[in-house]
């Protein structure tokens, strides 16, 4: 086992090529400022909405520490490259972009190679579910977020 370990560190994709393949590769969730310059409308448009404010309120009513809170008012928590906590990765402290489109970090660097799907109602419903949120309607509700292409800014 040892003997293999070592072997491995020794090769060229332990020491040389796999750091290379760390450096070139982007983060995983990078937060809405780098969605901004190609998103314009979207990412203009998110800031009234409460999901901007999810994370903030928590903190102020004291809840900003606790996991099983913080789970569904932050952006990637729990994911590889997700939320941390709010001073390691304050741009994902609220229900941002990649909260619904999932990590944006690849697709923000060459979004031709690696596109982002829209979301469904599954996507809301890991937060908005039946216990939590009774009334949720996604046709209705979907609309409020930023501008769709079937619907001007609300
Ligand atoms: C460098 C410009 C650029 C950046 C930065 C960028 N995008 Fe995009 N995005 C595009 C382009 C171009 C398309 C359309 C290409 C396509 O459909 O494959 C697209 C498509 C999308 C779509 C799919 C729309 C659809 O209905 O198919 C979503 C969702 C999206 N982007 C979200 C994001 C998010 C979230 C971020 C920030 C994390 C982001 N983008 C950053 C250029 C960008
Ligand atoms: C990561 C968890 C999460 C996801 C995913 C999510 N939400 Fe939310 N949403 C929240 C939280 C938390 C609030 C409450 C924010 C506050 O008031 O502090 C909220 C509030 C809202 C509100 C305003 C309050 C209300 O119930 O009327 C709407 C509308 C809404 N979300 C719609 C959606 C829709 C539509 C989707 C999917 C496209 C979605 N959300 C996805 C967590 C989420
Ligand atoms: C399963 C996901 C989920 C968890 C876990 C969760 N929330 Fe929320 N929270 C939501 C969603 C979705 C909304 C918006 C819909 C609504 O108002 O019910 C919301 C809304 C809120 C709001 C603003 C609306 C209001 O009622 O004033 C506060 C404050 C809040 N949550 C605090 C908490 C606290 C504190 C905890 C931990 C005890 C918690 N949440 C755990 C999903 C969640
Ligand atoms: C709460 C969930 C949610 C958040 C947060 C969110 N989006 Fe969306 N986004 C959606 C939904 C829902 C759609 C439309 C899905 C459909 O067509 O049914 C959409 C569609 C899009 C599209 C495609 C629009 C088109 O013209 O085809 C882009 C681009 C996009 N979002 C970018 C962003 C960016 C950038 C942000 C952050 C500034 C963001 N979104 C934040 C839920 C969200």
């Amino acid at each position: 086992m040892v003997g293999a370990i070592r072997l491995t560190k020794g090769t060229l994709f332990g020491v040389g090529f796999a750091p290379f393949l760390w450096l070139a590769a982007p983060p995983a969730y990078v937060g809405p400022a780098a969605c901004l310059p190609c998103h314009r409308p979207q990412a203009e448009s998110v800031g009234p909405h409460p999901h901007e404010g999810s994370f903030a309120r928590l903190a102020k009513e004291g809840s900003g520490a606790i996991a099983a809170c913080v789970i569904c008012h932050v952006t990637g928590f729990g994911q590889p490259g997700g939320w941390l906590d709010p001073v390691a990765t304050p741009e994902l402290a609220r229900v941002g972009c990649e909260a619904c489109h999932g990590p944006g970090g690849a697709h923000a660097a060459d979004p031709d190679a690696t596109p982002l799907s829209p979301p469904t109602a599954e996507t809301c419903r890991r937060c908005h579910t039946v216990e939590q949120d009774s009334r949720f309607d996604f046709d209705a509700m979907k609309r409020t977020i930023h501008p769709l292409p079937e619907s001007p800014a609300p």
